[in-house]
């Protein structure tokens, strides 16, 4: 894991997608948000791979899509080089332009300081800009955070927390809306493997016999006929500059 960053996800940006299934998902489910057409300039923030930006890049000519990760954007770049693509810190997208839309897809969970964002994006948009994102909320992964909480990477919020966040850095919720995904594995190391892949990672600091002990408790409290289950809370949200 890099030092500086909650999450592995540089490393990880070439098998990213293959353990992405679930972020895949809800990139389509945020999708169905879209206009056709997308007017005026666009930033997509954590563009990661580009498996929202797929979405975006047919109904714009005018897109900048950035990410933390330069793997990411390399990958990025490669899949759909319609896009303009950046290394960029969601705190510093590039200011080149007065943005109508402000997009990203599963990123705003990681953020260590999300109100900063949001004002950071308030300051990047134009007049009746908009955003259109979705995320990871409370509730995504319990079975496994309930055994084991020193292991959450960071707070999880509900939806209505943060639509305070953005209501106070200056954005207001025009519609929102939560929907749940499951995900099926043998035990319950495979289902950490799984995030493990796609870059998530749990804190170095939790030793690794206190992990084995959760695992095993996650297997005996959730473990059926088809293994363990895994659940994640997706919100997506559209709100305008106010
Ligand atoms: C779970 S991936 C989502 C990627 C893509 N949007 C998708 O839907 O598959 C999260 C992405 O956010 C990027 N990221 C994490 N923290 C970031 C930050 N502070 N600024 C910009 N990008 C960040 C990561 O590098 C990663 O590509």
């Amino acid at each position: 894991m890099n030092d500086a960053l909650p999450h592995d996800f540089d490393r990880r940006a070439a098998v990213y997608e293959e353990h992405a299934p679930v972020q895949r998902e809800a990139a389509a489910w945020l999708a169905e948000w879209l206009a056709e057409k997308i007017e005026g300039p666009a930033l997509e923030v954590g563009a990661g791979t580009g498996l929202f930006t797929c979405h975006l890049v047919g109904r714009t000519d005018q897109l900048w899509a950035t990410d933390i990760s330069p793997r990411m954007v390399r990958a990025g770049h490669d899949t759909l080089p319609n896009a303009q693509w950046s290394v960029a810190h969601a705190i510093h997208p590039p200011t080149s332009h007065a943005y109508r839309w402000i997009f990203s897809c599963s990123l705003i969970q990681w953020l260590p300081d999300p109100a900063a964002v949001f004002r950071a994006w308030h300051r990047a948009a134009a007049p009746g800009a908009r955003i259109l994102c979705g995320w990871f909320v409370r509730g995504t992964l319990a079975e496994f955070f309930d055994v084991c909480p020193e292991a959450a990477p960071f707070a999880w919020r509900g939806a209505a927390e943060w639509r305070d966040i953005l209501q106070e850095a200056g954005w207001a919720t025009e519609r929102s809306e939560c929907r749940t995904y499951t995900r099926q594995h043998p035990r319950a190391a495979a289902m950490l493997r799984a995030l493990h892949n796609a870059g998530a990672v749990i804190p170095r600091r939790l030793g690794t016999g206190r992990l084995r002990q959760a695992l095993r408790q996650y297997d005996r409290e959730n473990r059926g006929e088809n293994g363990v289950t895994a659940h994640f809370e997706f919100l997506r949200l559209e709100a305008v500059r106010s």
